[in-house]
């Protein structure tokens, strides 16, 4: 079940290189036993069976959500309101729509390990993170902004990345790099890059700040309320699964902390990047902008320490997992409460 690190561990490829270490390459796959009906069957005390389980029980439906207020107080926003709330809301809504794609590969490394109980929780995500491209796709069209947004991710595009950022480029290498090669090393990228950064760092600020923006609208938008409060339940299983993998490939061997850890450090750097990038506009546009953000409470001094302080959170929660014995990381409670205090002071 667990990885295979007998071997020497080859230098790390870059994202997107082809795979170096023989690994399974996609394709089809011959099949001499079923999991399922091994003597003793799933294991349900592994930390993925316990998120499918939670999962299934919470499950909800985004056309089940009354949208029909928002599109009235859609009206009640002034212009510099409704670019604001939409430019958000755009982040959200591309973040989505490539983390339901850049998962996949994902689910098929979990097939290679022959680890089907991570491949059923991993269906699960996929499906949840197309809910979310839904949600989010019906409350731009129930407040009536149907029209090509892709101006909106200009900003994105300053600091020399593609527009689209992050989600153009180093997500989808970081994740396909998985087509081909399944090492822990490629994993512990893959992790480090969509689960920790996009999903435990980013997308947790994200959240903070419709917090804050919804709260100074006072009542307004319960439809949005109701999207931010499910998906924030869903993400707080996808962070618990991609912090359990990686604390199991650290566990297994010991040399996987200080690939993580580079890992997380270039992650640091990116953010440092972008955010001197974003603080070089000085244009009255830009001005206005953070003053309006200052003014509900999400300028970019408070936004990013908050978003400091959740990378900083993702070292510590990898980092005890050294010198852990596999069974305690595969059976431990301890993992679901590893992260997830962002996400569950919003749930
Ligand atoms: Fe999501
Ligand atoms: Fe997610």
């Amino acid at each position: 079940m667990s990885a295979d690190t007998t071997t020497t561990t080859p230098p790390q490829t870059p994202a997107g290189a082809p795979a170096s270490n023989g690994h399974t390459a996609p394709g089809p796959r011959v099949r001499s036993t079923f999991h399922s009906i091994l003597e003793g069957g799933l294991d349900w005390q592994a930390l993925p069976m316990r998120l499918f389980v939670q999962g299934n029980q919470k499950f909800w439906d985004p056309s089940a959500i009354d949208m029909s207020q928002d599109a009235e107080h859609w009206q009640l926003l002034d212009q510099g309101q409704k670019e604001g709330i939409a430019g958000l809301a755009v982040q959200f809504l591309i973040g989505e729509e490539a983390v339901t794609e850049d998962i996949q590969p994902f689910m098929h490394a979990m097939a290679v390990e022959g680890r089907l109980e991570d491949e059923m929780y991993l269906t699960q995500f996929a499906l949840e993170e197309a809910k979310h491209v839904e949600a989010f796709r019906r409350w731009f069209d129930a407040v009536g902004v149907t029209k090509d947004l892709h101006y909106m991710l200009e900003d994105a595009a300053q600091d020399g990345e593609p527009v689209g950022g992050i989600f153009a480029k180093l997500q989808p290498e970081a994740m396909g790099r998985l087509w081909t090669d399944q090492s822990p090393e490629a994993q512990i990228r893959a992790n480090v890059v969509y689960n920790q950064f996009v999903e435990g760092t980013l997308a947790l600020t994200g959240y903070w700040a419709w917090a804050k923006i919804l709260d100074s609208l006072g009542g307004l938008f319960p439809g949005m309320r109701e999207i931010i409060r499910y998906i924030s339940t869903d993400e707080r299983r996808h962070l618990a699964w991609g912090t359990y993998n990686i604390r199991r490939h650290v566990a297994a061997d010991d040399r996987m902390w200080e690939v993580t850890k580079a890992n997380l450090d270039e992650m640091f750097e990116h953010m440092k990047r972008r955010r001197e990038a974003l603080q070089a506009d000085t244009s009255p546009e830009a001005e206005a902008r953070r003053e309006r953000s200052r003014a509900m409470g999400t300028g970019p001094e408070a936004s990013w320490e908050y978003q400091v302080s959740r990378l900083k959170r993702r070292y510590g929660a990898i980092e005890s997992a050294r010198g852990a014995a596999t069974e305690q990381i595969e059976h431990g409670l301890e993992e679901e409460e590893t992260d997830e205090e962002g996400y569950a002071a919003l749930t």
